[in-house]
């Protein structure tokens, strides 16, 4: 039997990322666990409008988009549990650039840059709408065909907030068009 718990939101787990832009001449990144898909090209990042980072990423109007596996994760952590206001976290990866000028962190194993089309505030959050302007994959994540990610082989860390955990995507059920009745 199903019990009500209320209206809990129930949206967990989510893709953990770093976000990177250029804030005051230093580069910061930022832990962001609530992003997601809103069409078939765009996506949304919500960052609260404390946050260091949100100013540089209006003024390029770009940031990048770093996907958090478990070999990076506590140097990611470390990314959201200081402010790029209090404490300097431009040292914290080592980076290059990508074309609209935003840092793309070398440990990442997949990473995107990303433009910024539009930013829709809500409840103290500005929600940035991105559309994908580079992918950046280490080959040993890629299918054999080498022109996407093979999520057999690179794991993103996901996160649930109501237990304050981290998980990992786990085994591969199968196609969608095998479990499709026809
Ligand atoms: C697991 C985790 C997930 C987080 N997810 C978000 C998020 O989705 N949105 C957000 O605004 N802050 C999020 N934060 C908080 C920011 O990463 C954190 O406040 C950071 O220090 C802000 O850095 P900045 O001021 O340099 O931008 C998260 C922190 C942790 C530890």
């Amino acid at each position: 039997m199903k019990k009500n718990i209320g209206n809990k939101f129930a949206f967990y787990p989510t893709p953990v990322i770093v976000a990177g832009a250029f804030v005051e001449g230093k580069p910061d990144f930022t832990l962001v666990a609530h992003i997601g898909i809103v069409s078939h090209d765009a996506a949304m990042i919500s960052l609260n409008r404390s946050h260091y980072i949100n100013g540089g990423i209006k003024e390029r109007k770009a940031l990048s988009v770093n996907v958090v596996d478990e070999s990076w994760l506590s140097k990611a952590a470390l990314a959201g549990s200081v402010s790029g206001r209090n404490a300097d976290k431009s040292s914290l990866f080592e980076y290059s650039l990508g074309e609209t000028g935003v840092p793309l962190i070398k440990e990442a194993k997949l990473a995107m840059e990303c433009a910024v089309l539009d930013v829709y505030e809500i409840g103290g959050f500005e929600n940035f709408v991105v559309k994908v302007v580079n992918t950046f994959a280490e080959e040993s994540i890629l299918t054999d065909q080498g022109d996407r990610p093979d999520y057999r082989k690179f794991k993103p860390v996901l996160f649930e907030m109501p237990g304050y955990t981290f998980l990992k995507t786990g085994e591969t059920l199968g196609e969608c068009k095998t479990f499709l009745k026809k």
